[in-house]
């Protein structure tokens, strides 16, 4: 039966799912540091230790052992298949498994997808043969380059271009509907949806095209007209321009959420290479999970407006439980009347990023902006600047980042730090007491996982940095591992090429890629072990470690077969030759 469900969107309902919200629906969770805990639902125990990760999508008890993602929670917690669990999790998100007859679902959303890069290309070439549209982007200062790169096309005015063009059949009709290309007219007929607008394809993290943002030329409303929601296209959920500065970058060391499409590509046509759009809503909490999932130092630079103001206090509110130790949030202000866009082409490349330099760091926005609300001359002031603070301070997660934010506040209204905790109260809490951060430093990495599974290979230790830290394998070279030869090394080339393929799967999806494999059953130990969590720890720096190690042992042991082979002289003059260069 799972073979009826395709697995791009079984990796795609896994890495989506909020593990927490699954379990917690159903037992009591308590937070604790990055994790969530529990008295285990599946053995008796008084003492918590049932723990739920959020990064990695995964549960797992210390105490029992038992562990696995929301699919594997419900499976084991309401007793379903897990075909069950996959509709039972797909329904609690609103969205259809799609799967009617035999092996039509996974042609489905291909499709779908086929579909999206039809019209994609389609409107490339409008774009090339519209004049208007092509004198329209110069004007906005496009060149052909950048356009090409965000592949920004053209939907020419009519309101059958694409409909004539692509609706050839009711099956085709159907995908077009699918996909919001056309609209359904009340008397049956359809229409396009995109006419006369430039256009700019709205990317998966895989690179697929999965929605639109469509810009008039002139005025006209709307100005905007985006993808309605669809099977592949959720708005709150996608960032315009990551996948393309992906593709730019070797890798995303800062990120800077900006508000328009326009914004994105103005920055890319000037070499910056590193920002991204919301899709003309706020800054959701899964936005936030995407970025910080690529890089821990994000800058919010709204534009110079009342609305932009309005903006950044809203992703302000938003980030609060999304700070940890090592994350940095800064807010960037541009002057009135400006947005990225009109920034970056009025000056150039380096007063825009003087301007993200200027900007200030999330504690500063925070404080100043309330600061700025109350008289701080007066006692009344500076107990309602308390007031303001503590819901937005009770959001934050315990920790080195809040005590710190807590002593600036402590420090303008004059109260002690004590104090003021005491006036604000705790807020989320650790339930070990331990922060995570004194947590990841009490053992070795090496000491951890060998205490998990008697002795630790190199295999077995890339293997678990690898579970925990998909993001960790996305550079990796593995040619150097072609001939190492070690058990358990197939299932590790096999992880690293998964990782690859698909940059942004989580713990989980990699858990039930390989939910129905022999080699699969061990990798649920391996995800469970804790890995250091402080600055010093560098997964992907021990990942390539790890190779290294490896691919060394591999050319020792070919050293001494060629050696063994001269010895009996059966050494070739090529193998000769090898053996001068290996040793
Ligand atoms: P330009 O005028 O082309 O420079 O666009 P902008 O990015 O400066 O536009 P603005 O700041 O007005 O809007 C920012 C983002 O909000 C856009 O990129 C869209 O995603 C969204 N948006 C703006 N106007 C509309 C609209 O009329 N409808 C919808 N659905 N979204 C809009
Ligand atoms: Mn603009």
């Amino acid at each position: 039966m799972a073979g009826l469900i395709p697995q791009d969107f079984i990796d795609d309902l896994v890495a989506r799912a909020d593990v927490v919200e699954v379990i917690g629906r159903r037992i009591q969770l308590k937070k604790a540091g990055r994790e969530f805990k529990a008295c285990c639902p599946f053995h008796d125990e008084k003492t918590p230790s049932f723990t739920v990760s959020p990064n990695k999508g995964f549960y797992h008890c210390f105490g029992c052992g038992v562990h696995g993602t929301a699919i594997g929670f419900l499976m084991d917690f309401d007793h379903m298949t897990f075909v069950e669990a996959i509709e039972s999790l797909a329904s609690s998100m609103g969205v259809e498994v799609p799967r009617n007859e035999s092996d039509k679902p996974a042609r489905r959303y291909d499709e779908l997808f086929s579909l999206m890069t039809q019209v994609e290309k389609r409107w490339q070439e409008d774009l090339r043969e519209s004049q208007t549209a092509v004198d329209y982007l110069k004007h906005r200062g496009i060149d052909g380059a950048t356009a090409q790169r965000y592949g920004i096309g053209f939907a020419p005015d009519g309101w059958s271009a694409l409909l004539d063009k692509f609706g050839t059949s009711d099956e085709a009709i159907e995908r077009l509907l699918a996909t919001g290309l056309i609209i359904r007219k009340d008397n049956g007929g359809h229409y396009d949806r995109f006419r006369d607008r430039v256009m700019f394809p709205i990317r998966d993290s895989r690179g697929r095209c999965i929605g639109f943002g469509g810009r008039i030329m002139g005025d006209g409303e709307p100005k905007y007209l985006n993808s309605p929601e669809t099977l592949l296209f959720h708005k709150g959920r996608e960032l315009y321009g990551l996948w393309e500065a992906r593709q730019a970058l070797r890798q995303i060391d800062r990120l800077v959420v900006v508000e328009g499409y326009m914004d994105v590509v103005a920055l890319a046509r000037h070499g910056i290479d590193f920002s991204v759009a919301t899709l003309g809503t706020a800054t959701t909490d899964e936005h936030l999970n995407r970025v910080f999932r690529l890089c821990d130092d994000v800058t919010f630079c709204f534009d110079g407006d009342r609305a932009g103001r309005k903006a950044a206090w809203r992703a302000l509110e938003t980030t609060l439980p999304h700070i940890r130790e090592g994350r940095q949030v800064q807010f960037a202000f541009l002057p009135d009347g400006h947005d990225p866009d009109s920034y970056v082409n009025e000056f150039d490349a380096d007063a825009f990023i003087k301007v993200l330099d200027d900007g200030l760091a999330l504690s500063d926005y925070l404080i100043g902006e309330l600061a700025s609300q109350v008289d701080l001359n007066t006692v009344d002031g500076k107990a309602r600047l308390a007031e303001f603070a503590k819901p937005l301070l009770q959001k934050i997660p315990a920790g080195v980042y809040r005590d710190l934010l807590m002593g600036s506040l402590a420090d303008r209204v004059g109260l002690s730090a004590e104090k003021l905790e005491r006036s604000i109260g705790q807020g989320p809490r650790n339930a070990g007491g331990r922060s995570p951060a004194t947590r990841g430093t009490t053992t070795s990495l090496g000491r951890r996982i060998a205490a998990f599974s008697g002795k630790p290979s190199i295999v077995r230790r890339a293997i678990t940095l690898l579970l925990n830290h998909p993001e960790a394998g996305a550079k990796l070279d593995v040619e150097k591992l072609e001939d190492v030869g070690r058990p358990g090394i197939e299932l590790l080339l096999r992880l690293i090429e998964t990782v690859q393929e698909d940059p942004t799967i989580t713990t989980a999806g990699l858990l039930e890629r390989w939910r129905h494999d022999d080699e699969g059953r061990h990798l649920g130990k391996l995800a469970a072990v804790e890995l250091p969590n402080d600055e010093e720890f560098d997964p992907a720096a021990e990942l390539h470690d790890c190779l290294d190690k490896l691919a060394l042992a591999g050319r020792r042991k070919r050293v001494n077969l060629l050696i063994e082979k001269q010895r009996v002289n059966t050494l070739s003059d090529e193998e000769r030759a090898e053996l001068r260069q290996l040793s």
